[in-house]
């Protein structure tokens, strides 16, 4: 390089530079290791939550005639997620006021076929001896003014690390796949910013009707199982 040339701003750093590329690595790691670490407990901690659904579906389904579970979604909170809600919270941005004041940065929704294999699977799930409970809301026989049906669990269960073992927090929503479809549809009204607010309104109503007519239905196909269960003994 000509020595008259100055670095381009874009490049913060020589990299042919084995003292700068080993101080720059070490800074590095002391900024976002401790961040890397934190996800990666978390996405250790939906791992284990998703295992132990996953067994109790295959359990359960020795024992009835289906399946109980249609499927399971997870995922964990993005670090912009994570920063803003602390921001929210008026919580310091570190990694300490992480931990026991967010309790949902780990997520596992359970997707059932009928309500009542909720309840079951809730069941099975928090009689695991290393699973505590810490909150319970019963969105189903109380929905939201919205119309919004789900049983949300914040549980606590323990991940195993190199340095021990951790209890970590999990947000576990379970609902059935009506539940889950019309969700979704009111998650998308919910962030659209730039409708009209008297459309948000007209749209709001219809959504809460339709989740009326969608817990009837899943009422009716829970019966009609139950008499086909029946017939079959
Ligand atoms: P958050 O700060 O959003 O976590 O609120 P919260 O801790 O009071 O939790 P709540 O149990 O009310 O809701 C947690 C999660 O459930 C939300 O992040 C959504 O995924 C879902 N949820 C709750 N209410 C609604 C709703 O009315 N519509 C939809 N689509 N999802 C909802
Ligand atoms: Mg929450």
């Amino acid at each position: 390089m000509n020595s008259n040339t100055q670095p381009a701003l874009n490049q913060p750093m020589q990299t042919n530079d084995p003292v700068n590329i080993d101080q720059y690595l070490e800074q590095l790691h002391a900024d976002f290791d401790p961040v890397y670490n934190m996800l990666m407990d978390y996405q250790c901690a939906v791992m284990e939550v998703e295992t132990r659904f996953n067994i109790l579906n295959n359990r359960l389904s020795i024992q009835g005639e289906h399946n109980p579970i249609e499927s399971i979604k997870s995922r964990v909170k993005s670090l912009d997620s994570i920063i803003r809600k602390l921001d929210k919270l008026h919580l310091p941005i570190e990694i300490e006021s992480v931990e026991g004041n967010i309790k949902d940065i780990a997520g596992v929704r359970v997707v059932c076929s009928f309500a009542d294999d909720i309840y079951r699977i809730e069941e099975n799930f928090l009689a695991q001896e290393d699973i505590t409970l810490i909150e319970r809301k019963d969105y189903i026989k109380n929905p939201k003014p919205s119309g919004y049906r789900s049983l949300h669990l914040i549980i606590k269960i323990p991940i195993y690390t190199e340095n021990g073992k951790k209890d970590m927090f999990v947000e576990v929503q379970m609902r059935t796949i009506a539940m889950d479809f019309w969700a979704s549809l009111e998650h998308k009204l919910r962030y659209k910013k730039n409708l009209n607010p008297q459309t948000i309104e007209e749209l709001a109503k219809e959504l809460e009707a339709c989740a009326e007519e969608s817990a009837k239905l899943d009422e009716k196909m829970l019966r009609i199982r139950e008499r086909i269960a029946a017939d079959m003994q």
